[in-house]
């Protein structure tokens, strides 16, 4: 018997990396699966992974910031097996011209960090914050909205960061976009706390996707982050997705408005 059988999951962002690791694991509990992502190609290979493990999963071309494609994936969730159990929102970018799988623009990181502060261009804050933090926004209340509508006690689950509670000097909107979804994500649990729905978040840190290939093309970074991990290495996007999975289910039924850390350690304090 599966930990989330019968359960319906929404998984943006479940083309690649953290959300397709999530859609993976969900499928292997007996959930069946949504995927909202922008690259058709990477999302169809995960619905076969889900089907491989024996469960349904279906497929919408979705841009997590715009509204109209949000609520057009939501009602394809339910016209397509009939609930809302569980939401993760992993659709995110690090930067504005970030595309997952194609070779990253090294010349932002190369920056240094004054230069990149003061010159960022306003165009790059404003489509950071749209995908992580309007995204976010637009899928909770649309998961929410159905959820409290049927008296269904769902379990929504953000993918914040450690950059969320931790300014490492870089890219301002990526930080700020993930500390508002942590404020976002203890917002929906206080106010959907009394309908049974739980929020949630995670904050990875550094983990082994398309996202943080520009890092390991780079070892004197990647060395240097890897010193603030006590576990020494990169996790990988199934150890988040175990924690996600344990946020889905009724084993984290006590469980709202936590975020969870699965960082080696780098939060020790
Ligand atoms: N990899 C890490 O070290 C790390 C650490 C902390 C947090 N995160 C967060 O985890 C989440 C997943 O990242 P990942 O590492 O798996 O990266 P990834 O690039 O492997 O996956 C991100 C997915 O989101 C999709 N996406 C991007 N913009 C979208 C949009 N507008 N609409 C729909 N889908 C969109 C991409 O197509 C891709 O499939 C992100 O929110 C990221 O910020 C990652």
């Amino acid at each position: 018997m599966g930990q989330l059988d019968g359960k319906v999951a929404v998984v943006t962002g479940g083309a690649n990396g953290i959300g397709r690791a999530c859609c993976e694991r969900f499928a292997e509990e007996g959930a069946d699966i949504v995927i909202a992502d922008l690259l058709d190609e990477a999302a169809i290979g995960t619905v076969e992974a889900v089907e491989k493990r024996g469960r349904r999963a279906t497929y919408m071309h979705t841009d997590a910031s715009s509204p109209t494609d949000i609520g057009t994936v939501m009602q394809h969730a339910i016209d397509t097996f009939g609930a809302i159990d569980v939401l993760v929102t992993a659709a995110g970018i690090s930067t504005a011209d970030y595309v997952s799988g194609r070779p990253s623009n090294t010349a932002a990181v190369e920056r240094d960090p004054i230069t990149r502060f003061v010159d960022s261009p306003l165009a790059e804050w404003q489509r950071v914050l749209d995908v992580n933090l309007t995204g976010t926004l637009l899928a909770v209340q649309a998961a929410a909205r159905w959820m409290v509508a049927q008296g269904r006690r769902g379990s929504i689950i953000t993918i914040a960061s450690i950059a969320a509670k931790h300014p490492e000097a870089g890219s301002a909107a990526y930080s700020v976009s993930k500390a508002g979804v942590w404020m976002l994500t203890k917002q929906a649990a206080l106010v959907l706390g009394p309908a049974g729905i739980r929020v949630n978040a995670i904050g990875p840190g550094f983990i082994e996707t398309n996202m943080t290939a520009v890092l390991r093309g780079m070892p004197e970074l990647e060395q240097r982050l890897l010193g603030s991990v006590p576990l020494g290495r990169m996790g990988s996007a199934r150890e988040v997705a175990n924690a996600a999975l344990f946020l889905a289910s009724d084993q984290s039924s006590y469980f709202t408005g936590e975020m969870l850390h699965p960082d080696g350690g780098f939060y020790t304090d």
